[in-house]
């Protein structure tokens, strides 16, 4: 399914990035835990280049718990500071204070040298839409977190938040990038939602999602949509249809003249994905 979203504002958001990391130390580069390469940009990868950078696995809840420990290590091994989390949690905020110190301890040490005591670093969390940055930078701010104001050579617009004496961040919004290579990316960073649903076509796109699961995870569909007797569905991997008309038996998903209601099912079936009710669920593997 080819899907495309680059939106103008989008454009210009990147610009502004450009301009914005000169000031930069480090970059928080949020990625979903369930599709962490398919939700890596490009363009912000290619920011980052000689920026300290950590990788942060967001919605880890939603994920695969052992693709989360193999993804962490993949990119380890990288060379990259890596960890999971679920950003809504305060306690997991206490690691990335750890993975910030370990990230900028070069920077730190460079600015010893120059004289320099005392500098906050400065750090810009990036990803694409729905990641979860927003809530990120609520959960690691609360409410004692002072906002300031623009800085100069920084564009109008993203907020610097002072987290403390030794770190600032600055937000920036969700961006994409002008074209999917790979069609099964855009699927990936739809079934997300992080591209607008205005321009999918639901049907398709939970097709391709319906298809994707029987194929990998049939036991969470069996279980999870039971049949009008309340017993596991049978599952033919070949047979999307089946699943379609399964879910609309247990979920009574009907028109008013009794007939199925296919576009409920699969809108069902989509937002039951999106907000893990089908269980944890991982797209790509290390
Ligand atoms: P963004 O700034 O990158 O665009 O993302 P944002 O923080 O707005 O998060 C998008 C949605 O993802 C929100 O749900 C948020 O609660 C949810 N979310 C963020 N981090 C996590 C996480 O680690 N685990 C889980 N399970 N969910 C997470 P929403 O339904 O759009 O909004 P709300 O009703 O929760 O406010």
């Amino acid at each position: 399914m080819k899907i495309q979203w680059y939106p103008g504002h989008m454009t210009k958001a990147i610009r502004n990035m450009q301009e914005d990391i000169k000031v930069i130390d480090l970059i928080i580069e949020m990625v979903d835990a369930r599709a962490p390469l398919a939700t890596r940009n490009p363009d912000v990868d290619k920011l980052g280049q000689n920026k300290g950078r950590i990788i942060v696995l967001n919605k880890a809840d939603m994920a695969d718990e052992k693709c989360n420990k193999e993804w962490k290590d993949y990119f380890n091994s990288q060379g990259y500071e890596c960890m999971y989390m679920d950003s809504r949690k305060k306690a997991d905020m206490r690691e990335l204070m750890a993975c910030i110190d370990r990230a900028s301890a070069e920077k730190r040490e460079r600015d010893k040298k120059k004289g320099i005591i005392n500098r906050p670093v400065r750090a810009m969390v990036a990803g694409i839409p729905n990641v979860g940055k927003s809530t990120l930078i609520n959960t690691i701010a609360g409410k004692s977190a002072a906002k300031t104001g623009n800085k100069p050579g920084v564009t109008k617009g993203n907020q610097w938040i002072r987290l403390n004496k030794q770190i600032e961040l600055l937000d920036t919004p969700g961006i994409l990038w002008p074209k999917f290579e790979d069609e099964h990316v855009g699927e990936m960073i739809a079934y997300i939602g992080s591209v607008n649903d205005l321009i999918v076509n639901t049907s398709e796109l939970a097709e391709c999602l319906g298809k994707w699961l029987m194929v990998n995870k049939a036991d969470s569909l069996k279980t999870y949509f039971k049949n009008e007797d309340q017993q596991d569905i049978s599952i033919d991997s070949s047979d999307y249809h089946k699943l379609i008309d399964a879910i609309c038996a247990s979920r009574g998903c009907l028109k008013p003249g009794g007939e199925y209601d296919y576009d409920k099912a699969e809108n069902i079936l989509i937002n039951d994905f999106r907000s893990g009710r089908l269980g944890r669920v991982s797209l790509e593997r290390a």
